[in-house]
């Protein structure tokens, strides 16, 4: 049985098996401060070990970014993401704003909880980017 906790403490080395296929993952220091550093993490345990977690941003009062969601990938498709996602939907219930940003291969998945497509702006950090094209490192972006 998985079980879900909102405010859990996770321990850095327990995000050792997430951020699958990502060419630079978070070193033990980021996963500390940014554990350290979120005002929601809901996580998701089996038998007591870390299976999936969700982290979010947030002003306390209109504002919330939902920062990262990652379920391991032996535990996906079962319905586990969408539990951590209406679980801090329904935590920021009344704020002005929820956002997240994700893939665009992934909208369908975030409509079905309410999110809407929005205009946005953002600079990324490309040492964390998923697939990296050979630009990377050189400071240019995609399309560059
Ligand atoms: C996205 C993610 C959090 C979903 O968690 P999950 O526990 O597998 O989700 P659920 O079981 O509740 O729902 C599964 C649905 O997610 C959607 N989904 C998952 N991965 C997807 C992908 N790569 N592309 C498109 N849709 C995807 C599908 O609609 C899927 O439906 P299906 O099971 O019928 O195929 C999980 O796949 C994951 O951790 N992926 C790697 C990290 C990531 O991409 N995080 C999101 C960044 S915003």
């Amino acid at each position: 049985m998985i079980e879900y906790k909102i405010n859990d403490d996770i321990k850095p080395g327990e995000l050792d098996n997430f951020f699958q296929g990502w060419k630079s993952p978070p070193s033990i220091e980021i996963k500390e401060k940014l554990i350290d550093g979120s005002d929601l993490i809901i996580t998701a345990r089996e038998n007591s070990m870390l299976v999936g977690f969700l982290t979010a941003i947030s002003d306390g009062a209109m504002h919330a970014f939902i920062s990262l969601v990652e379920v391991l990938e032996t535990h996906q498709s079962k319905g586990i993401g969408s539990h951590l996602i209406e679980r801090a939907v329904d935590y920021f219930k009344g704020y002005y704003d929820i956002v997240l940003m994700t893939d665009k291969d992934k909208g369908a998945f975030y409509k079905k909880f309410g999110f809407d497509e929005i205009y946005g702006m953002h600079i990324r950090d490309f040492k964390y980017r998923l697939n990296p094209s050979p630009l990377v490192g050189e400071g240019k972006g995609e399309g560059e």
